[in-house]
Formats: structure tokens, sequence, C-alpha cells
């Protein structure tokens, strides 16, 4: 049985006769069996390093596709979660990967602390941390930007930007020579994204936080990025009004003609924690299938 590009077998596309990509996953897979957790894993890209991975909600997270990208690749996973809402979720998955789940709300210059302390007690360091942290009211994600209000800038602000800084604050100590930073940003952030609105104004805050905590942290070698990832329906990102159109933009207008997935940014950050991104920093890695390059979308470009 052969399958062209373009031609879809329960999202497989073969490669050869032993590997395929899976379109859903982008990870390789034996023909006709999906596993993508197996892209790459065994390789041990991240091994003995120890990762601090913030905002775990749920299985839809972000945070979650990174989390278990970097025990993949061998790290020791710690997870944070933000109250009791969503502990248990949190703890399954730190249990799973063999890892600890430790409570922090960013807003809480205590909580922040509190981990640090567990982090120190139970690991003595860190090797990597992943802010994946963003928070903006419901109804600031649509209409007018003029109309937010003055308390609803200074929590989106707060808690999706100024968080990156006292975050890093509090493990600044235990970050080993070298270690990685990453946030995780959206193209709203310097164009203009209907409804995405305030968010994408802190955005472009957290962006400009990573240059300059890159520079503050680059004499000790510890390197600062963010990754820009393309629209993922999660539950945060399901509060932006008409989000699933934006899913499907994306997915008509990108050059790869899809979507990504917690996935797809979680290899990145396996890339940028690991030594193969040692003199990678200060900058916005985009996991968008190439949407941010497109100048025009292709429905408006006359045919023939
Ligand atoms: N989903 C997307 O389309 C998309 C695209 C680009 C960037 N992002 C960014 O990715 C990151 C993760 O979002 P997600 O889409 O995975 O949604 P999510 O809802 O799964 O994750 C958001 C996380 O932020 C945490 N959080 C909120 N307030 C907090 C606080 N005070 N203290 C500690 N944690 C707090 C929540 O507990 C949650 O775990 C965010 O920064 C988001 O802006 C998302």
């Amino acid at each position: 049985m052969s399958f062209g590009w373009g031609q879809s077998y329960t999202g497989i596309r073969p490669l050869d006769r032993s590997l395929a990509i899976n379109v859903r996953t982008g990870g390789l897979v034996r023909e006709g069996i999906p596993k993508p957790e197996s892209f790459l894993y065994g390789v041990g890209l991240l091994d003995g390093k120890i990762a601090l991975v913030t905002g775990v909600a749920n299985r839809w997270s972000i945070a979650t596709g990174i989390a278990r990208a970097m025990h993949g690749h061998g790290a020791t996973i710690v997870l944070t979660y933000q109250g009791d809402r969503v502990q248990g979720e949190v703890e399954k998955l730190a249990a799973e990967l063999g890892g600890a789940a430790f409570p922090c709300d960013v807003s809480d210059d205590a909580s922040l602390a509190a981990l640090a302390t567990s982090v120190r007690e139970k690991y003595g360091k860190l090797d990597t941390l992943v802010h994946s942290i963003a928070f903006v009211n419901k109804e600031d994600l649509q209409g007018k930007v003029y109309t937010t209000s003055r308390a609803g800038f200074a929590l989106a602000a707060d808690i999706s930007a100024f968080s990156l800084i006292a975050l890093t604050n509090a493990v600044a100590e235990l970050l080993s020579d070298g270690a990685s930073i990453m946030a995780i940003t959206y193209f709203g952030s310097t164009t203009i994204v209907p409804n995405y609105n305030v968010a994408g104004i802190v955005k472009a805050a957290l962006e400009s936080i990573v240059r300059y905590l890159a520079y503050d942290l680059g004499d000790r070698g510890i390197r600062v990025n963010a990754i820009s990832a393309g629209p993922i329906s999660t539950a945060s990102s399901r509060q932006v009004r008409d989000f699933k159109k934006m899913l499907d933009k994306v997915s008509a207008a990108a050059p790869l003609r899809r979507n990504v997935t917690p996935e797809d940014v979680g290899k990145t950050a396996v890339y940028l924690a690991s030594d193969l991104s040692t003199t990678i920093t200060a900058d916005v890695h985009f996991v968008d299938a190439g949407y941010h390059a497109m100048g025009m979308y292709p429905e408006v470009v006359p045919a023939g």
C-alpha cells in the first residue's frame, strides 16, 4: 500500500519503509503505529538536567507537552500548580514522569520563595526554567483595546509578563551556569491580532523581558529565549473571542498548512534546554508552522 504527500491515512505520511511522520504530532513513528512519544527519545539530550516547568493546568496545556518532551529526553521534571483546582491533575503528571509538583502562584512573592526553597531542598539546582503562564480577564480578550480597565491591564501584565522577572529572581541562585530559561509567547506581541488585545501588549513586554534577562544572566552562560507558539486550543486560548477561527486561518495560510501542538512546542523546548543551543539567547523562536512569515493570505492572491 502506498500513500503520497498530501494523502491522508490515519494521519500518517510514510517517508520510507520503516519511518513516517505523524501529521498531527510531527513525531517520528513506526509505520502504521503512531507513537509520537518516540520522537528521538532515548537520545537523552537532557540527561542529568533538572527542569522546572510551570504552567501545567491539564493535559492540553502547552507546558504538558514541554514536560513530556523534556522527560522523554532524560530531564528530571519539577512541575508547579496554581491552587487546589489544578493540583490533582499536576500531581498526577508529576507522578507519571517520576518528578515532583509544588504549589506556585506567581502573583505572590511568598509562594515564589517557598517554591525556591522546595526546589533547593529536593534538587539543589536547576538547569532549565520554563515559564508557560498567562492570565487576562476574559472581557479584555474581545472588543476594543481602549476599553481595557486599569486593573485588567495591571493584572495581565503582572501574571503574564512581570512573573518572568519574579520567577527568575526567585530561583536565580539555583540556576546552574549554562542553564536555559524559556517563556512562551505569541505573534500578537508584534502584530495586530483582533481580540488578542491586551494579551498581545503584555506579550510584547514579556519578549522584552526575555532580552533584558538574557543580558543580565549571560555572564553566567545562562540563556533566555522565548518560543512563539502558533494557536493551540487550551483552557487559556479558548478565552480569546473567535479563537477557533484563528486555528482555521493558520492551517489554511501557514507554509506548512497545519496547526502546531504542545508536542511540537515541546520538541523546540528540548532543543533550547539542551547543549545543542548553548550560544542561542535573547531571541524569539517561532513554532507556528511558518505562519509569522506570511505577508498575505493565499486566498487574497488572484488565481492564475
Ligand atoms: N494556546 C495558545 O494558542 C498559545 C499560543 C502562544 C502562546 N501561548 C502561551 O502559552 C502559555 C501557556 O498557556 P496554555 O495555552 O498552555 O494555557 P493553559 O491554560 O493550559 O496554561 C496557562 C497556565 O497559566 C497558569 N497561571 C495563570 N495564572 C497563574 C498564577 N497567578 N500563578 C501561576 N500560574 C498561573 C495556569 O494555572 C495555567 O497552568 C501562556 O503564556 C500562553 O499565553 C499560548
